[in-house]
């Protein structure tokens, strides 16, 4: 298929930045990619360049691009009904919940459908304070849970820090693995010492004002953190102890990306609550849910759930993420992504072994970042929400070497779609390696972010 475009390059970008504004950014700071059309892991440009998105765009087209069987499904949902207002029944809404209630593990059999992931965090916080009674969220520091008010002081990152003070009775707590300080060395030790640590901190608060506590599974953005050995089950263990809930945002790490359909199950447990965006549609349209127990769904059986969104159960998004979620169990990407998450750790190791700018490298499935390193300390290279410039230098150099990929702080992010096979794979990791030796220039440098 050739590139459809009626603009060029120039004129695309040009109108957007006059008359659009771009998200976390200085309008007349950035500096789009033009994209005119995109099929499988590939972006195109109008005059025929060509990207591996290395990111699945925000890590969120699972499925890989232009997808015939959910373009087709969009269209014969657009054809029949396109929208109905959230007190109807239909029938869209009917099959996909029954798909939700049979691919999600335990009770989370009831579903509560928004637009995205910061949607669906805002109405679990709405949720956990109308089943419990109790006001107060334990929310922990590397973490995002979306741009409203709500969910952007359940983050922990910076984007948190313009918007302040936001909603109160949050307390944010430390991770297993801060940024700068370890629990322990083992996972044990880590996983014993942060419990006992927020166990303390739950009587400093008082456990019968706490709702719940939100977690990204995965901590994603903050810098792709599988939990360690034994955390999730202890943790689950100790909220229930105290009747405090547990919501896992698995927006970013749901929909198979961890190399599970969804990355509660890497802990063996299944939380009161699980929020869900980006993967459930692979963004082909916007939806968000909210999954909750059956324990939840029958408090709001009798009680008001005081939610609601003129786009709540959207037909059109739904019989897009019923397509969605289909493609990605039938074509078995769940079984890809562990299967590719393994070349993806090999190609990882071999950057590792020839450049020495790579302090470490993560990744769980196709799940995983670069980091990188300024000194042999082993110092990262950017520090914690500043910059340097080789990273804009290495953005640019990827960029016109035909990879697409977001660079966070030290970190080069490495998300592909899960479709990804391995020629695509070490297509993608021959452009990182030479970009790498960019960075490996100014190691040791004194540059101070
Ligand atoms: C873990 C997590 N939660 C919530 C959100 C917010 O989702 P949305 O941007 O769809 O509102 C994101 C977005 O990146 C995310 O990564």
């Amino acid at each position: 298929m050739t590139t459809k475009s009626n603009m060029s390059s120039r004129e695309m970008i040009d109108a957007c930045m006059q008359h659009s504004l771009f998200s976390w950014s200085a309008t007349a700071k950035v500096d789009p990619i033009p994209i005119a059309r995109a099929q499988g892991i590939y972006l195109y440009g109008p005059e025929g360049q060509r990207w591996i998105d290395f990111n699945s765009q925000l890590m969120s087209v699972n499925i890989g691009h232009g997808h015939p069987k959910v373009v087709q499904a969009i269209q014969e949902q657009a054809a029949t009904l396109a929208y109905a207002y959230p007190g109807m029944a239909t029938e869209i809404r009917a099959r996909l919940s029954l798909r939700l209630a049979e691919l999600l593990p335990g009770d989370l059999n009831t579903f509560f459908y928004t637009l995205g992931g910061a949607e669906a965090n805002e109405n679990a916080i709405k949720a956990v304070r109308m089943f419990t009674g109790r006001h107060k969220i334990l929310v922990r520091h590397r973490s995002y849970h979306g741009a409203t008010n709500g969910a952007i002081t359940l983050t922990g990152d910076p984007r948190r820090w313009p918007t302040e003070p936001g909603m109160p009775g949050v307390i944010r707590v430390m991770d297993p693995k801060p940024y700068e300080f370890s629990f322990g060395n083992t996972d044990e030790e880590i996983v014993a010492n942060n419990l006992r640590y927020l166990e303390e901190i739950i009587q400093y608060e008082g456990p019968k004002n706490i709702a719940a506590m939100f977690i990204e599974t995965v901590t994603g953005t903050n810098g792709i953190l599988p939990p360690p050995k034994g955390y999730l089950k202890g943790l689950k263990a100790l909220l229930e102890k105290h009747g405090i809930l547990l919501v896992c945002d698995e927006v970013m790490c749901g929909w198979g990306r961890t190399g599970k359909l969804f990355a509660f199950e890497h802990g063996d447990i299944v939380p009161d609550i699980c929020t869900m965006a980006k993967g459930l549609t692979s963004s082909y349209l916007p939806l968000g849910v909210m999954a909750v127990s059956d324990r939840i769904a029958n408090h709001f059986r009798e009680n008001v759930f005081w939610g609601g969104l003129t786009y709540n159960a959207h037909p059109l998004c739904m019989s897009c993420a019923l397509a969605a979620i289909n493609v990605i169990i039938d074509e078995k990407l769940v079984e890809n992504s562990a299967r590719m998450g393994e070349v993806m750790r090999g190609h990882m190791a071999r950057l590792a072994a020839k450049h020495r700018c790579v302090k470490e490298h993560r990744n769980i499935g196709l799940f995983g970042c670069i980091e990188l390193r300024k000194n042999s300390a082993g110092e990262r290279l950017v520090p914690y929400a500043g910059s340097h410039p080789v990273m804009a230098k290495l953005g640019k150099f990827l960029r016109e070497n035909g990879l697409f990929t977001v660079l966070q702080w030290s970190m080069v992010m490495c998300n592909p779609p899960l479709t990804i096979d391995e020629q695509q794979m070490a297509e993608s990791f021959d452009i990182i390696d030479r970009g790498l030796a960019l960075v490996d220039e100014v190691f040791e440098g004194v540059f101070e972010g």
